[in-house]
């Protein structure tokens, strides 16, 4: 049997823990205090800014800079395999799936007898009127730059080089094309 005493002695033991672990539980949250986050969930890392310039468009080499060393033979082989699935290069041929090529250089753009052509060739027809060295060159670089609805299925030949003999072959095989541009 406990007297009175004794249980006085144990109660004032455990209020003194509960206390003291009280103690540490408001001292230690002093110490360690976390913020209040002002919005609820992760803070996720900020995409990176956007205002740095994007990198200016490469320039697309003039025409004349890329046919000042090209070559009519060599572009007439690159043409027949790039181009000669969708083209002809008569003059007055009938159309493929694309307008013939011949007399290309000079000729009034999307102006092929009977052939539907894409919204946007016709627009460009408006503004650039006739296919000049430098037309060919952004078109044939990058169709759907020129005209973005072009029905030219085909990726654009980004070599300088290449594309300056094939305009280099549409030119000799376009009987009133004018002299190519010096450099
Ligand atoms: C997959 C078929 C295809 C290939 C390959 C292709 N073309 Fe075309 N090309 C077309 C079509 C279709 C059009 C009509 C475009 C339009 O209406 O937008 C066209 C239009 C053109 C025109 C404009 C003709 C005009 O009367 O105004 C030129 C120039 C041209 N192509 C050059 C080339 C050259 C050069 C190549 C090869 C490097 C080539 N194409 C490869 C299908 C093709």
């Amino acid at each position: 049997m406990i007297d009175s005493y004794e249980f006085n002695k144990i109660m004032g033991a455990v209020l003194g823990t509960l206390l003291f672990l009280m103690f540490l539980g408001l001292f230690s949250s002093s110490i360690y205090h976390a913020p209040k986050p002002k919005m609820a969930g992760y803070a996720l890392p900020e995409a990176a800014a956007t205002t740095a310039a994007a990198p200016a468009a490469v320039q697309l080499a003039s025409a004349a800079q890329i046919m000042a060393s090209a070559d009519a033979g060599r572009g007439a082989a690159a043409a027949k395999q790039a181009c000669g699935a969708c083209h002809a290069f008569e003059e007055g041929a009938a159309s493929k799936i694309g307008p013939t090529l011949g007399a290309i250089v000079g000729r009034s753009i999307a102006s092929a007898a009977g052939f539907s052509y894409s919204s946007s060739l016709i627009e460009r027809a408006k503004t650039d009127k006739v296919w000049d060295y430098d037309h060919l060159n952004s078109f044939i670089n990058n169709p759907k730059g020129y005209a973005s609805n072009t029905k030219m299925a085909f990726g654009g030949d980004k070599n300088d080089g290449r594309r300056g003999d094939i305009i280099a072959y549409l030119r000799s095989i376009s009987p009133k094309a004018p002299p190519v541009p010096a450099p």
